[in-house]
């Protein structure tokens, strides 16, 4: 993974951002020596070297067993969906998956999309993974009761018993109490980890096995990362990252856009806008992040980053890889006109419109923060992922907030709970 600032230091200044580097280095010793606000959920920082051989293969082991059933619903909300949502999106095939069929259920409450589910399962073999750190969380509680009933009334007792995972506390909450009367298979959610950053634990672990792969490579990639954003230099990406969103947050640009020009990159940018939006919105602060997908939203919200409000930057994940693009082929007629791009792959139309679109929003006021990969794999999400991470803590910190708490997200729950009669 490399990063490039240069499109945003034109907006910044060198010598600003040279000052919020230094800030970025404080505040990650502040980070690393643990003596920062929310020091008590600092566990996610030693998890790619700290898991070991066994913790890898009782997940893929477990994994091995759900992979022979028709569909396994991972069910979960926020931190406890996104992380294996994203990676399994990004690591899939477009249309053709393996089986088993991965489900999502738990994550919203409507009524119709688990009416369909039910439906949906009506003749499959299915398994249920249920996470929830707290163990009381409404959206995936209700989800699993439903889910639960409809395997009871299909299932022997046995065959539950071995169909349903259950990832939570080791302690606290309804799910641990549940799962130990019942004798469901556990894992446990370190109580040092909150959900957000929760993503290389079995909570994200387990469901990405299920889906086929790789996770001894996810962490492989999470574990240089860590290295690298442990280094205390001017090449190191997360500060480089940190210190260039905290000053273009200081110089007005409170909008962040996640852009990426590969669909199978959306859930990334929708858990890293969990990461970061759960992180640092409070105090009445914070960037706000939001996403596009190019060139596909370049037909809807182009025109408003290349003109409207200016406050947005941009921070674009592009990967180097052309190995499935198709060849565009020439055509006799040429009635479309396209013929000047005959032989060329589709990659290399993409990269043309990412570099023309980068030039656009640049002549447009929109500072660009660039990141490349080379390819879509588990090595490189995995660094991807621990690179983000890292990052929010420190940039939490530049910006003055505590990166690990989430108190704003309590009101929603008790206005609900108040007119639900609870
Ligand atoms: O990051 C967080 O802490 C939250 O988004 C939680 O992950 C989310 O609310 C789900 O909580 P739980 O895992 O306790 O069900």
């Amino acid at each position: 993974m490399k990063i490039d600032i240069t499109n945003a230091l034109k907006f910044t200044g060198e010598k600003a951002y040279a000052k919020s580097f230094d800030y970025a280095l404080m505040q990650m010793e502040t980070l690393n020596s643990g003596s920062g606000a929310g020091n008590e959920f600092l566990g996610w920082i030693n998890l790619p070297q700290s898991l070991t051989e066994e913790d890898i293969e009782e997940i893929n082991t477990s994994a091995e067993i759900f992979r022979k059933l028709d569909a396994v619903i991972i069910i979960g909300i926020g931190g406890s969906y996104l992380g294996a949502k994203a990676v399994i999106e990004s690591l899939s095939g477009s249309f053709d998956r393996d089986t088993p069929e991965i489900i999502f259920a738990g994550h919203n409450l409507s009524g119709e999309y688990h009416a369909e589910l039910i439906e949906h399962l009506k003749n499959k073999e299915f398994g249920l993974v249920v996470i929830s750190k707290s163990g009381t969380t409404t959206e995936p509680a209700i989800a699993f009761r439903l889910l639960y009933s409809e395997m009871k009334k299909r299932f022997d007792k046995e065959t539950i018993r071995q169909r349903i995972v259950a990832i939570t506390d080791a302690e606290k909450g309804a799910l641990r109490t549940l799962a130990d009367k019942e004798g469901f298979k556990d894992f446990i959610i370190p109580d040092n980890v909150g959900g957000r950053f929760s993503v290389l634990t079995p909570v994200g672990l387990l469901p990405i096995a299920i889906a086929g792969f790789d996770i001894y490579e996810l962490l492989r990639g999470a574990s240089i990362a860590q290295d690298i954003c442990l280094e205390k230099n001017s090449e190191n990406p997360a500060l480089k990252y940190a210190a260039i969103r905290n000053i273009l947050y200081v110089a007005g640009y409170k909008t962040e856009l996640m852009v990426n020009y590969n669909l199978k990159l959306n859930y990334i940018a929708e858990w890293w806008k969990q990461l970061y939006g759960e992180s640092e919105g409070k105090e009445n602060k914070g960037i706000f992040p939001a996403s596009v997908s190019f060139t596909t939203d370049l037909h809807s919200l182009g025109q408003y980053i290349q003109q409207g409000e200016r406050n947005l930057f941009e921070t674009v994940i592009f990967v180097n890889d052309n190995t499935n693009a198709p060849v565009i082929p020439s055509d006799d007629d040429d009635l479309d006109k396209l013929n000047y791009l005959a032989g060329k792959d589709m990659e290399f139309v993409n990269r043309k419109a990412f570099e023309g679109t980068l030039q656009a929003h640049i002549d447009g006021k929109v500072p660009n923060i660039l990141i490349e990969l080379d390819s879509i794999d588990e090595y490189s999400i995995g660094f991807l992922l621990y690179f983000f991470e890292f990052a929010c803590g420190v940039s939490g910190y530049m910006l003055g907030v505590n990166p690990f708490d989430q108190p704003g997200v309590e009101d929603y729950k008790r206005n609900m709970f108040k007119l639900l009669g609870k």
